[in-house]
């Protein structure tokens, strides 16, 4: 019996590719002023610790998978369970030692409102002492020496101005504690991070851009190529709907954050926008493959963090960083599927 037996031969061709998928297949990028080679394929981690759902051993074999596929860019933050993705990350880590895998975390705000607005100060969200107190925090649930890339959950440039994020930054670079700086910007407001970046101490942005949220294209990643900033794209799939698996019914438990964010004002319409999609796909591909191969598209983007805490997950999204491009036709119809929406209550 060997390992394609059990395999109706309709799948075989793909669990063939998915066998033969190794790290030399895996896309890389520049990542900026850091001069890594991140992949082009990240992984995001909120997920795997704060969503319902989760099954711990299989997001540990869905991390050492993406790892042996050639993922080397993990994303997380203090916040996603206070701390708990972040052991995660940091028990992958050293399960791997021969592997240069890139950490990233986020520094959650003093005041643990999301998102940032001009209405706090930046004293009420990151005076200096939580920067370093946090950053301490993350350093021990990573167990390592450094944290490659620490971001600011979240941001408001009125903030810019202040001197307190200077300090901390310039102090914790000064001791080896963290590598690199970033800023991780609110939902629906890509502009708003464009003064941060100017003072030259923000080496990377993490920003949703997905098909329908491609406002980022217009100031923030023109602004990035200038001055050499990484830009990490997340929720490629809109918070699910980009996968094409939400109806107009689905609904989450309670204490799951999607049943906050999905309320009918935002499910009923974000289903009729992701369906209005599904004439685009061609055959063999599915809505999930489009809206990856959508961003890789876009070479100002450095890597990608869809969410996965399924195997079958990773394999499909990392399979997407196969090199192959969409037709510059189907690229022009998805362009058109541009969504702009303004932050409200429920967005978050
Ligand atoms: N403020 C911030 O800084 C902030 C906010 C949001 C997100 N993030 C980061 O961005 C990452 C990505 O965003 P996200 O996880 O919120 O949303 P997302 O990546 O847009 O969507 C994640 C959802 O898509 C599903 N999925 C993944 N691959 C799929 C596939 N091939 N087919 C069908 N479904 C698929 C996942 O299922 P399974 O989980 O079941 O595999 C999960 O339900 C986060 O994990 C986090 O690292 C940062």
């Amino acid at each position: 019996m060997n390992m394609f037996d059990s395999i109706n031969p309709r799948d075989f061709q793909e669990h063939l590719y998915l066998y033969c998928l190794t790290d030399k297949d895996m896309q890389y990028r520049r990542f900026g002023k850091t001069n890594w080679q991140v992949s082009d394929i990240g992984y995001g981690m909120w997920g795997l610790a704060g969503w319902t759902g989760s099954d711990e051993a299989e997001i540990e074999r869905s991390l050492d998978k993406a790892v042996d596929m050639g993922c080397n860019f993990y994303d997380t933050a203090w916040a996603y369970a206070a701390g708990k993705s972040e052991q995660i990350l940091g028990r992958l880590v050293k399960r791997n030692p021969a592997k240069r895998l890139y950490a990233a975390t986020k520094i959650p705000p003093m005041n643990f409102k999301w998102p940032a607005s001009s209405a706090y100060s930046l004293t009420e969200c990151y005076p200096l002492s939580h920067i370093v107190e946090y950053t301490e925090k993350s350093l021990k649930n990573l167990n390592l020496e450094a944290i490659d890339l620490q971001q600011f959950h979240v941001w408001d440039d009125s903030w810019v101005d202040h001197d307190d994020w200077k300090l901390a930054i310039e102090k914790l670079k000064k001791e080896g504690k963290v590598l690199h700086f970033g800023i991780s910007v609110n939902r629906w407001e890509p502009d708003n991070a464009l003064l941060a970046l100017q003072t030259g101490l923000i080496d990377a942005v993490q920003v949703i851009y997905n098909i329908f949220d491609q406002a980022p294209e217009d100031n923030l990643f023109p602004l990035c190529s200038l001055l050499d900033v990484g830009v990490i794209a997340r929720v490629p799939f809109d918070e699910g709907t980009l996968t094409g698996t939400l109806t107009k019914e689905t609904t989450f438990p309670k204490d799951d954050w999607r049943s906050t964010y999905f309320v009918p004002e935002n499910l009923i319409p974000s289903v009729d926008h992701a369906e209005a999609l599904r004439p685009l796909i061609p055959s063999g591909m599915t809505m999930a493959d489009i809206a990856l191969k959508f961003i890789l598209a876009n070479p100002e983007v450095h890597t990608i963090i869809p969410g996965m805490r399924k195997i079958h997950h990773v394999e499909s999204n990392i399979f997407a960083s196969d090199g192959a491009v969409l037709e510059k036709s189907l690229l022009a119809k998805l362009k058109k599927h541009r969504w702009d929406r303004v932050p409200t209550s429920w967005s978050q």
